[in-house]
């Protein structure tokens, strides 16, 4: 990429992450997504905790947004400690004209699965690269799998049509997530024509802890131009 591609690709990421933090209320309990453009949604929240006194607090979906929203000074609380959560924050890799998603690509599929679950409203950040047409496009699908299973969750994956590949976090050395597992990406070579039965059938494997396919679960996308201004779409 060059320099002034990935300008451009940041600038759509800041637009899109601060006018997401902007919709966020006072007194709630809000979804701290993961990745490069929530980055700005926690400095855009930081920013409004200090200059207008807003009262959130934060549930992190990663390690990695539990350090940077900390250091921002944005309270926190775990995901024992609540019921449910009023709003989240979070990227995707790829969403189609449903509103349904790929995501995983930072990791954090499992988490962020989990609170996009006990959320009233999950809003999606994205730059335009990221709305696609068909699913398994233009990004491989993330599935986090135990250890263990990793043989034959990878032989029941190419079952399914794609060819699984472990992550790897340095050369020869497997990517661990947050939760002590590895991740399989998986490219379908055509995209993905039926991502509710495939989300359905990966869940079946037995040691494939969670897929990156989220259905159902965004209610609304903000997607940042490189003007400064975002789109907002509600499903
Ligand atoms: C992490 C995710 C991210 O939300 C996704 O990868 C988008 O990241 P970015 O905003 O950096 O492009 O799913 O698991």
């Amino acid at each position: 990429m060059t320099t002034t591609e990935e300008q451009r690709v940041t600038s759509v990421k800041e637009a899109a992450g601060r006018r997401a933090a902007d919709m966020v209320e006072t007194g709630t309990i809000v979804g701290l997504g993961t990745g490069s453009t929530v980055w700005f949604t926690l400095l855009r929240l930081a920013e409004r905790i200090q200059s207008e006194g807003l009262e959130i607090v934060g549930v992190p979906t990663s390690m990695d947004t539990t350090e940077k929203a900390t250091d921002l000074g944005i309270p926190l609380l775990g995901l024992g400690e609540v019921e449910k959560i009023h709003l989240t924050i979070d990227g995707a890799d790829e969403i189609d004209g449903e509103f349904q998603m790929i995501k995983g690509g930072g990791g954090a599929l499992l988490r962020e699965k989990v609170i996009a679950s006990i959320s009233d409203r999950e809003v999606i950040v994205v730059g335009p690269d990221k709305v696609v047409e068909k699913l398994g496009t233009t990004f491989l699908l993330p599935v986090e799998v135990t250890s263990f299973a990793l043989p034959t969750v990878s032989r029941a994956l190419a079952a399914l049509g794609c060819e699984p590949v472990l992550r790897l976090s340095d050369p020869g050395v497997a990517l661990t997530t947050d939760n002590g597992n590895q991740i399989l990406d998986c490219r379908f070579p055509n995209g993905i024509d039926d991502p509710r039965n495939l989300e359905r059938a990966i869940a079946a494997i037995p040691g494939a802890v969670e897929s990156g396919l989220f259905i159902d679960l965004a209610h609304a996308v903000i997607i940042g131009k490189e003007d400064g201004s975002a789109e907002v779409r509600e499903r």
